[in-house]
């Protein structure tokens, strides 16, 4: 770390960056100082119907936090109708299809009059304020226009990736009670069609809560009706006005829920609450992405994760940006697909993953260098650590030496992003998302919650409430508390493990739990492992992430059999489909190992621990296995271990 290459703040954004480093310092320290007013200002960038009677009340003692009681606001009047009388005509979204011959601008003031039409809508179906609406959609204008439109009257949007199953998709659905779902006939992803009313359907075979089905009509391809249920989005909003009151919201009404992956099996629905988030993502967007009037904006996630809510729809619209959304993938039809549409949109600031990035650098440089790229400004990585070789690699060939990167470290549960570089204000490390941002305060501590040396890795927490902080688990308070707040009392704890180096600059390692990330995609082992006991012949199982070259992590599974089963080919084919049809494509384990036996304590635990020693042949590593039930067990395994490619 010591020798690690620094890379010093460029000075064209030393110049014209919204902030520079002497700045940053004055307002980190004054967003410390006084917390109250520093986002007291920076909430007077959202435009409130009333104003709060107070910035924050409560706090980490007693998980009470309230950001802005009182104020009255809506985050689509913030994300269109305020934009209106100045850029009306300019484009909010800029959409490119699955195919490059396809794409289509949408400007502010066409994406406002579709919002009301399907807001309104949504109120003839009988959907009213926090009323839950299930979206599970391509990416396409629509899915914006769906999230926007719950906004608008008070519906609390609960997206679901378009690439998870019925299964999934049911989980959510019923659990947030939703009456309405909004999708597609299908989804076009590399050229390959996306059955998602397929899915819907399917999912609605079994009891719920859903009345309505609301299909845009993405494709030509015939998709299965039932009358009375399932409506044509166009014909829905054909008839319908294009005005909409919105509705006057509080600032600590929910927004949405997204549900992500825990320790333990089942995925959690992270709510967050409307004007803490919109204040934070609004101000987060601004500066880290150093927003300029007109710049052309680029996030590559999915609408599905925390990352297309904040980054590819709520904060940029939020700052009137123009932001891309792209429906395909990064190797269809080529590998220079990425910076063709660079080229095509003329993009100024682009932000993708660090597993997306590995992929295209090991297809060479000149998919990249075939394309221009000199809109670009900046660029952003997030989802996991980006290795030194690959942040270097983006920065020189994609980046042409004259890009900062942002790293930005944060969760589904932070809202917004925590740590990251500024680009006028950060000199760059590879490998490090640096330093926090405004009202952020980080620490690397022990088990007890003592702050580890520098250099040391340990437990990274949060010390303060920050307004973009989820408010809660959906219907489970319990779990809330217990899963951040109890390891280090007083304290946000993130699951991650960190170190901070002696400039201040953090560099996170990944998570100290049974998280996985695949490709930059939360999966919880507990949630695999789910999936394959339901499987009739499998007793117990025991998941563990291996590295992997392009997804970063890979799924490992230990698998015991019941009484009288055979392994076979034809069975790992049927567990491996067996995770795909409960979770889906994103969980299928590359590894399947067959064991006689999984180690245990002596309490009957499944010791996870011993088994990603095996998986990663760390036998050396083993450590304490004074508390197994049975010795044997290791050396089973460890001589069946799978080699890992
Ligand atoms: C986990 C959260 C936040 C948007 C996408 C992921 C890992 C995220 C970084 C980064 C190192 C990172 C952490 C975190 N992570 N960004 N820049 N450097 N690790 O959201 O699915 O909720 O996952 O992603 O492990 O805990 P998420």
């Amino acid at each position: 770390m010591g020798e690690t290459s620094l890379y010093p703040i460029l000075p064209t954004f030393e110049k014209h960056a919204l902030v520079n480093s002497m700045q940053y310092q004055e307002m980190y320290a004054r967003s410390l100082r006084d917390p109250k007013n520093f986002w007291g200002g920076q909430a007077d960038k959202l435009t409130w119907f009333k104003r709060y009677d107070e910035i924050l009340t409560g706090g980490f003692k007693n998980l009470d936090a309230v950001w802005f009681p009182g104020g009255k606001l809506n985050a689509c009047y913030n994300c269109l109708d305020r934009h209106l009388a100045a850029k009306g005509n300019q484009a909010a979204l800029i959409w490119e299809g699955d195919s490059p011959d396809e794409s289509k601008t949408i400007t502010y003031h066409a994406l406002y009059q579709e919002v009301c039409q399907l807001a309104n809508a949504l109120k003839k179906l009988h959907i009213k304020k926090g009323d839950a609406v299930a979206i599970y959609m391509p990416m396409i204008p629509e899915a914006v226009a769906a999230m926007l439109a719950c906004a608008r009257i008070g519906a609390v949007h609960t997206v679901v990736f378009g690439g998870f199953s019925s299964d999934a998709l049911l989980m959510r659905m019923k659990e947030t009670k939703c009456q309405v779902v909004i999708t597609a006939n299908a989804g076009m992803r590399g050229g390959k069609v996306i059955p998602l009313k397929h899915h819907v359907d399917e999912a609605l075979e079994k009891e719920t809560s859903v009345h309505h089905v609301i299909v845009v009509k993405r494709t030509e391809h015939v998709v299965a009706w039932q009358e009375n249920r399932d409506h044509w989005y166009h014909e829905m909003i054909a008839t319908e006005s294009m005005q909409c009151p919105c509705d006057m919201m509080d600032s600590q009404d929910a927004l949405f829920v997204l549900y992500t992956s825990g320790s333990t099996g089942k995925p959690k629905g992270i709510l967050h609450t409307l004007a803490g988030y919109l204040v934070y993502v609004a101000v987060t967007y601004q500066y880290v992405f150093d927003y300029h009037e007109n710049d052309i904006y680029w996030c590559t996630a999915d609408m599905g994760w925390i990352t297309g809510h904040s980054y590819t729809v709520y904060g940029p619209l939020c700052n009137g940006a123009t932001t891309v959304i792209f429906e395909g993938v990064p190797h269809f039809p080529t590998p220079s697909r990425f910076w063709e549409i660079i080229d095509k949109h003329q993009v100024n600031v682009f932000y993708t993953a660090p597993t997306a990035i590995r992929a295209l650098r090991r297809e060479g440089d000149t998919w990249v260098t075939l394309t221009q790229r000199h809109s670009l400004r900046l660029l952003g990585s997030v989802g996991e650590p980006i290795n030194p070789d690959v942040w270097e690699w983006y920065y020189r060939v994609v980046g042409d030496n004259r890009c900062p990167i942002v790293d930005t470290w944060w969760q589904t549960e932070t809202g917004g992003i925590l740590i990251s570089p500024l680009p006028g204000a950060t000199p760059l490390k590879p490998g490090s998302a640096t330093r926090p941002f405004f009202g952020v305060v980080p620490e690397v501590v022990d088990d007890q919650g003592n702050a580890m040396p520098e250099g040391q890795m340990g437990k990274l927490v949060i010390k303060q409430p920050w307004p973009g902080m989820m408010q809660g688990i959906y219907g489970d308070r319990d779990r809330f508390v217990n899963d951040y707040f109890k390891a280090i009392p007083g304290c946000y704890f993130t699951g991650d493990d960190a170190k901070r180096d002696s400039d201040g600059y953090f560099w996170i390692t990944g998570r100290n739990d049974d998280v996985i990330k695949v490709s930059g995609h939360r999966i919880g082992t507990g949630e695999i492992e789910s999936a394959f006991i339901e499987h009739p012949a499998v007793s117990e199982v025991g998941v563990v992430a291996v590295p992997h070259a392009i997804k970063g992590e890979s799924i490992y599974a230990f698998v015991t059999l019941k009484e009288h089963m055979l392994p076979s080919e034809k069975l790992k084919k049927e567990l491996i489909q067996q995770v795909r049809h409960s979770i889906g494509a994103i969980a299928t384990p590359d590894y399947i190992q067959w064991a006689e036996a999984l180690p245990k304590t002596r309490s009957g635990k499944i010791m996870r621990r011993l088994l990603r020693k095996i998986a990663n042949n760390d036998a050396a590593e083993l450590g304490d296995t004074s508390t197994l039930a049975d010795p044997q067990v290791i050396n089973d395994l460890l001589s069946h271990r799978i080699a890992i490619l």
